[in-house]
């Protein structure tokens, strides 16, 4: 197959582009903005054509998209305490980009269409969980963006036959993830001996999905999903973030007391929880459970510091000390 994967410089578009290489031969394309969360170095040794172009421009999106097989969509602005502090370049990418991709996809007659979406759509849950027929009641700029991008894709379906299918993903965690998202951040800080922030009262909880196993999940939805339909790929765990953190100081051997306290995001989500019966159907389950993936993930940031050195000495120490008022040691 000759893929495009927009965004395929960031965690999750990059641990998919190198599935699809080892897994299925694949010949891809990326097409990437390069933000802060774009590293061409997550796609070194893969043999990848990388083109440095963003998913709004028409002309950029024509020449990734020419003679292409299907599309998967991982570009966007991921960071909800970014979209708070700065919410049109959310807008931008999320709903404008995506608008542009499905005219080109259109336009070019191509064949499928897959959208990476967030269980943060549909927002916070108290107990159960989500289905693909529950309402999408975003609540951060960031998911109501995403939620923006989801409409328009199934529009695209309904109104031209576009072939597409929505892959809604839990929180992902594992290799090549920016530091800016708690499981990396808590990871770096303890090796590092740097306070840990836990917002609120810490026991917000999240369902937790290996990286890995997002990725065979998309190629299910790729390979079988039906056009127009939405697929959950959930997590086979949750956890509250305080549990988290106490699980990353044991791997990590960093002290408790760097646990800091710190003043609560506003219109946190209390928790989100995926059903994933529908993606299950098409043959697929999580292989990874927390204690493993949550090990193999802290082995690869003690292991890979090449990857983050230059992460934690650029943009991201001034993104720190903003957001969290205070120094990276
Ligand atoms: P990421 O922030 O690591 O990577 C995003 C990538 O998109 C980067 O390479 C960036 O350079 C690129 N990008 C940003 N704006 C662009 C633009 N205008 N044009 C082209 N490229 C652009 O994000 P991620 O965590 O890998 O998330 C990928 C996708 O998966 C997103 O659509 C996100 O909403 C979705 N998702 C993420 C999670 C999660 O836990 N991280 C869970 C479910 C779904
Ligand atoms: P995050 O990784 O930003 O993902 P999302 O908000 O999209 O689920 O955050 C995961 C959880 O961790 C969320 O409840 C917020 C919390 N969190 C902290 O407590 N401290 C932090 O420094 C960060 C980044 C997140």
């Amino acid at each position: 197959m000759k893929l495009l994967v927009c965004g395929g410089a960031g965690f999750i578009g990059s641990n998919f582009v190198r599935h699809r290489v080892r897994d299925h031969g694949d010949e891809v394309v990326v097409l990437d903005k390069l933000t802060y969360a774009g590293r061409p170095e997550n796609l070194k040794d893969l043999g990848v054509r990388l083109d440095a172009g963003a998913i709004e421009d028409a002309d950029a999106v024509r020449t990734a998209m020419a003679g292409v097989d299907a599309v998967v969509n991982f570009a966007a602005e991921t960071h909800v305490d970014r979209s708070i502090s700065g919410p049109h370049a959310f807008v931008e990418t999320n709903v404008t980009g995506t608008l542009t991709l499905l005219e080109a996809a259109r336009e070019l007659g191509v064949g499928r269409y897959v959208q990476i979406s967030t269980d943060e759509v549909y927002g916070s849950i108290d107990e159960g969980s989500f289905t693909e027929a529950s309402p999408l009641e975003p609540s951060s700029p960031y998911s109501a963006s995403k939620a923006g991008g989801d409409l328009l894709v199934s529009s695209y379906t309904h109104t031209y036959d576009l072939e597409t299918v929505i892959c809604r993903g839990s929180n992902n965690y594992g290799p090549y993830q920016y530091p800016e998202k708690l499981i990396p951040l808590m990871v770096l800080n303890a090796l590092h001996g740097d306070p840990l922030p836990v917002y609120g009262d810490g026991r917000n909880v999240r369902n937790w999905l290996f990286v890995e196993d997002f990725a065979r999940g998309i190629s299910h939805a790729l390979a079988h999903g039906a056009p127009g339909e939405v697929y959950n790929v959930g997590g086979p765990d949750e956890a509250q973030n305080i549990d988290v953190v106490h699980a990353i100081l044991r791997h990590t051997g960093a002290d408790e007391s760097l646990i800091t306290w710190v003043t609560d995001r506003p219109g946190h989500d209390r928790r989100y929880s995926l059903g994933s019966e529908k993606i299950r159907a098409l043959g697929w389950e999580a292989q990874v459970r927390f204690d493993e993936g949550l090990e193999r993930t802290v082995s690869w940031y003690r292991e890979n510091a090449w990857w983050w050195e230059p992460i934690r000495s650029g943009e991201y120490r001034e993104y720190y000390e903003r957001h969290y008022g205070r120094a990276l040691g």
